[in-house]
C-alpha cells in the first residue's frame, strides 16, 4: 500500500538530524582505550556460533558520495601489507575462538574485490585454517562491478561465497558523472547473469537516492532497470551527505542535490515501484522477494540487524577483523582502530588493533533490544519487553512516550493493543521514532545525517 512520504509538514516537522541505529548506543558513543583483555574474555565465554566481518578498505577510484571508511590505491600490491596484518589478526583472535563455529562470513568495504583472485584465496585459506566453518557457512561478499571480471566472479563462488552484492547506486549518466562512478547497466547485467549461472544463493543490488542530479524521472528509469536485472535483495540507501567528514563531498555542489521534498518523492517512487514489482520493504532500507528469509522473518518479527545489516541469525558474537570493524559480544560494543596507519602500528608491533568500546549498561541493554525491533520489524510488543526485562513499561518509557506525542498525533505511529506499531505514514520517519526511545540523543545529534 502506497503512502504520501513526501507531505511537506512533515517534511518540515520531522527531517532532523538523527543516528541510522546499526547499533544501540551508537558508534559514535564509543570511548578510547578499551581494554583487549575486556574484549577478549567476552568472546571467549560468549556462546558457539559466531559471524565474522572483514573490512577490505581499497578502492581503485573515489566515488564523491562515499561515506565509508576507505583508501584509494592504484595498484593491489598497496594489499600485501594489510593481508599480512590480517594474518595476524586472525591468528591472534582465532586462538580464543577455538570452540566457535563460524556461521556467516562478510566481506565488507571498501572492496574486496579490489584483491587479487590469489589473494583473495590466500585470505580464505588463512581464514579456515584458523576458524572453524558450519559446512554450510554462509559467505558473502561486497562487489564493486568494476573490480569483478567474470572469471574473478566464478572463483569467489569456487572459494564457497554464496551471496553477492553489486553496488549500483544509479544507472543515469549525469548522476553517474557527477559522483565519479561511470557503470553501464550492461556490465552489471553481466555480473548478475552470471551469478546466476555459477549458482550464488543470492544476488544484491545497491541504490542510493537523493544523490545530486537525481529526478523522478530518470530514477524511475533506473528502477524499470533494477526490476529488470531481478535481484533477489535491493538495498536503497539514504545519501548521507556529511562534506565536515568525508572530504570527497565537498566535490558534489550543494545545489545539484534534491531538497527534502524530493528526496522523499524518489523514496516513495521507488517504494512504489518496487513493490510493484513484488519486493516487500524489511525495516528501514532493504527490499526482498516475498519468499526471501528476510520478509518471512519479518512478518514473524523475527528480523534481527546488526553492523552487517539485517539477518535472521543473531549469532551469539560479532567479530570484525580489520581496519575500522566494529565487533559485538554480549554487553559490549568495540571499533578497531579506523586509520589504517594506527591499525598497522598496533597489528604490526603484535597487538590486537581495538581502540574504541562501551559496554553496554542494562538500561542500554533494554533500549537497544526495543529500538532493534522498531528499525527492524516496525513493531515492539510492550508486553514481551515488560516480561523480559521485568519491568513496567509505560512507567520506564514515560519521557520517551511524552517525547512520541506528536508522532501519534500525526499518525506515524499508534497502539493496537499492546503492541506499538509503526503506520505505513511513520515509516520513512523510523529513525525519528527509534530516538524518541534513546537516551543519549541530544548532545550528540549534529554529528549524523538527516534523517531523510
Ligand atoms: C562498501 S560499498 C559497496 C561495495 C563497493 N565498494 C561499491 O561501492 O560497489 C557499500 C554501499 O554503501 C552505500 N553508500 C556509500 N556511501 C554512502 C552514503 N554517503 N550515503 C548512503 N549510502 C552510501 C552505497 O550504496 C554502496 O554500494
Ligand atoms: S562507494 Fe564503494 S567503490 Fe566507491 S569509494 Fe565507496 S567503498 Fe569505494
Amino acid at each position: 500500500m502506497m503512502t504520501t512520504f513526501w507531505d511537506e509538514a512533515l517534511i518540515a516537522k520531522y527531517n532532523v538530524k538523527g543516528p541510522r541505529y546499526t547499533s544501540y548506543p551508537t558508534a559514535l558513543l564509543l570511548r578510547s582505550g578499551f581494554p583487549v583483555d575486556k574484549a577478549l574474555h567476552a568472546l571467549r565465554s560468549s556462546g558457539p556460533a559466531l559471524s565474522l566481518y572483514l573490512h577490505v578498505p581499497f578502492c581503485k577510484e573515489l566515488c564523491y558520495y562515499c561515506g565509508c571508511n576507505k583508501v584509494i590505491a592504484r595498484d593491489v600490491s598497496k594489499a600485501d601489507r594489510y593481508l599480512t596484518a590480517l594474518l595476524h589478526e586472525i591468528a591472534l583472535y582465532g586462538k580464543t575462538c577455538a570452540d566457535k563455529t563460524v556461521h556467516q562470513l562478510h566481506f565488507g568495504g571498501g572492496t574486496p574485490t579490489f584483491l587479487s583472485e590469489q589473494q583473495l584465496t590466500d585470505l580464505l585459506a588463512t581464514l579456515r585454517q584458523h576458524f572453524y566453518f558450519l559446512p554450510n557457512a554462509e559467505l558473502s561478499i561486497e562487489i564493486d562491478p568494476r573490480s569483478c571480471s567474470l572469471e574473478k566472479l566464478a572463483h569467489l563462488r569456487a572459494l564457497g561465497f554464496s551471496r553477492v552484492s553489486f553496488g549500483v547506486q544509479d544507472f543515469d549518466a549525469q548522476v553517474q558523472q557527477s559522483i565519479n562512478r561511470i557503470q553501464s547497466v550492461e556490465m552489471v547485467q553481466a555480473l548478475v547473469e552470471k551469478s546466476r549461472e555459477l549458482g550464488f544463493k543470492s544476488v544484491n543490488l545497491d541504490l542510493v537516492y537523493g544523490l545530486p542530479h537525481q529526478a523522478t524521472e530518470s530514477f524511475a528509469t533506473t528502477l524499470a532497470e533494477v526490476v529488470r536485472l531481478n535481484p533477489d535483495r535491493i538495498s536503497l540507501f539514504s545519501y548521507a551527505h556529511l562534506p565536515e567528514r568525508f572530504a570527497a563531498q565537498r566535490k558534489i555542489p550543494q545545489d545539484a542535490l534534491p531538497d527534502a521534498g524530493l528526496k522523499l518523492r524518489l523514496l516513495g517512487l521507488a517504494v512504489e515501484h518496487l513493490q510493484q514489482a513484488g519486493y516487500h520493504a524489511i525495516g528501514m532500507d532493504h527490499f526482498a522477494r516475498a519468499d526471501d528469509e528476510l520478509t518471512l522473518a519479518q512478518q514473524q518479527h523475527k528480523l534481527t540487524r546488526n553492523f552487517q545489516g539485517y539477518s535472521v541469525d543473531p549469532c551469539d558474537a560479532l567479530l570484525g577483523l580489520g581496519v575500522s570493524a566494529i565487533s559485538q559480544v554480549d554487553d559490549l560494543i568495540w571499533q578497531q582502530q579506523k586509520d589504517l596507519n594506527d591499525y598497522y602500528r598496533q597489528v604490526e608491533h603484535g597487538q590486537l588493533a581495538i581502540d574504541k568500546g562501551l559496554t553496554l549498561t542494562l538500561d542500554d541493554q533494554i533500549r537497544a533490544d526495543l529500538i532493534a525491533q522498531i528499525m527492524c520489524n516496525f513493531f515492539v510488543d510492550s508486553a514481551q519487553i515488560a516480561s523480559k526485562w521485568q519491568l513496567d513499561f509505560d512507567n520506564y518509557f514515560a519521557n520517551s512516550l511524552e517525547r512520541l506525542a506528536p508522532c501519534f498525533a500525526d499518525g506515524l505511529v499508534k497502539w493496537q493493543g499492546c503492541a506499538l506499531e509503526v503506520t505505513d505514514r511513520g515509516r520513512p520517519w523510523v529513525r525519528v521514532i527509534a530516538a524518541a526511545f534513546d537516551a543519549y540523543l541530544l548532545p550528540q545529534q549534529q554529528n549524523y545525517s538527516k534523517v531523510v
